[in-house]
């Protein structure tokens, strides 16, 4: 329990910021990446500090980046997580376009859902927002479906002017496939770059232009995910819809379960906060190597905040890629 009465027992690993993508709301521009390898957490960190986290309560994880599949030893950092004793979900998150030949090792090695961002329908406009290319992910999108996950979800970040007239096509093309689409707020992520609060669009106002079109009858989200998306079932159409309001819905935190991994190494308890906890010292040094990475997952969850400060005019310090989706 984190001081707050909730329950933490996800965890989301940043396994690289490294991206094959550049989506404006996330990547800034000219974003290098880090070019030291040494960076980068190693499988063999990534595994020791889940088998740690397991110990400690945690059941859920999910792999993210940057985008995950760009890390040649995916299959293998999945693979070895879904061994250890303790594990009950392994997701991962991904843009989708490494997924076509991805998807069923992931698949065979443990991973239970897969998220995939799909933010627009129009190719040019998917050029344009992420720099990569629709078809790809459309193809990553077919593999997922063929391998037979538990779960494949589309994430779709609302932004004005951009995809608003996309809510209805994407959710179609969801439904079509019995993946539930999750609409998502434009968190302030890749600040100074084009997107800025003026693309903002609510989940409240999705959901209108969904009702006008639709009825929306709540579903329970059980079945679908561990995250904070509240779900809807279409009545005429039967699609499961998702919304993610994670600037607008007062009592978005009130629920969070999760910790964060970034990719090089640190406990981050909350996305929209600064802190962080470096758990390099403790690994990569011989001695209190035992010893330091259970006391490093207690303290980050005990400094979990009651809630995100992105309404007090948060400004992130590090890039969405370094800190993990
Ligand atoms: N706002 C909201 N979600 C974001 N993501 C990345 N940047 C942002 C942002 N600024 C999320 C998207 C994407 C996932 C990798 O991270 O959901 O699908
Ligand atoms: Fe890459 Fe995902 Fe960020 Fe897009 S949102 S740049 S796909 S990490």
């Amino acid at each position: 329990m984190d001081p707050f009465s909730r329950h933490i027992d996800y965890l989301r690993i940043s396994v690289t910021d490294r991206c094959n993508e550049r989506c404006l709301y996330c990547m800034p521009v000219n974003y290098p990446g880090w070019t030291q390898r040494n960076d980068h957490l190693t499988a063999d960190e990534i595994v020791s500090i889940v088998a740690c986290a397991a110990d400690h309560g945690f059941r859920k994880f999910r792999l993210t980046g940057g985008e995950p599949l760009v890390r040649h030893d995916i299959v293998e950092i999945a693979r070895r997580i879904w061994d250890l004793p303790g594990v009950q979900a392994l997701g991962i998150s991904t843009n989708g376009i490494r997924l076509a030949d991805l998807a069923l090792p992931l698949k065979q090695a443990g991973a239970r859902s897969i998220n995939i961002s799909l933010d627009t329908l129009d190719p040019a406009a998917y050029q344009k927002l992420t720099g990569g290319r629709l078809q790809a992910a459309l193809d990553g999108i077919a593999a997922a479906a063929a391998a037979n996950f538990e779960i494949v979800k589309l994430n779709c970040v609302l932004l004005r002017g951009i995809n608003d007239e996309q809510i209805i096509p994407l959710v179609e093309f969801g439904a079509a496939r019995g993946m539930p689409v999750r609409f998502i707020e434009l968190m302030p992520l890749a600040p100074g770059g084009p997107i800025n609060d003026n693309h903002f669009f609510s989940i409240a106002e999705a959901m209108a232009r969904l009702a006008a079109h639709d009825q929306l009858d709540p579903a329970s989200e059980q079945a679908v995910g561990h995250g904070p998306a509240r779900y809807f079932r279409l009545r005429h159409s039967g699609a499961l819809v998702g919304f993610i309001g994670s600037i607008t819905c007062a009592d978005f935190c009130a629920t969070c379960n999760k910790l964060r991994l970034t990719a090089d190494g640190k406990l981050r308890p909350c996305l929209g906060r600064h802190g962080e906890i470096d758990l390099l010292p403790a690994l990569r040094s011989n001695t209190i190597a035992a010893s330091g990475l259970p006391q490093a997952i207690h303290q980050a969850i005990s400094n979990k905040p009651e809630s995100h400060t992105f309404a007090g005019g948060f400004q992130v310090r590090r890039p969405m890629p370094a800190i993990g989706g």
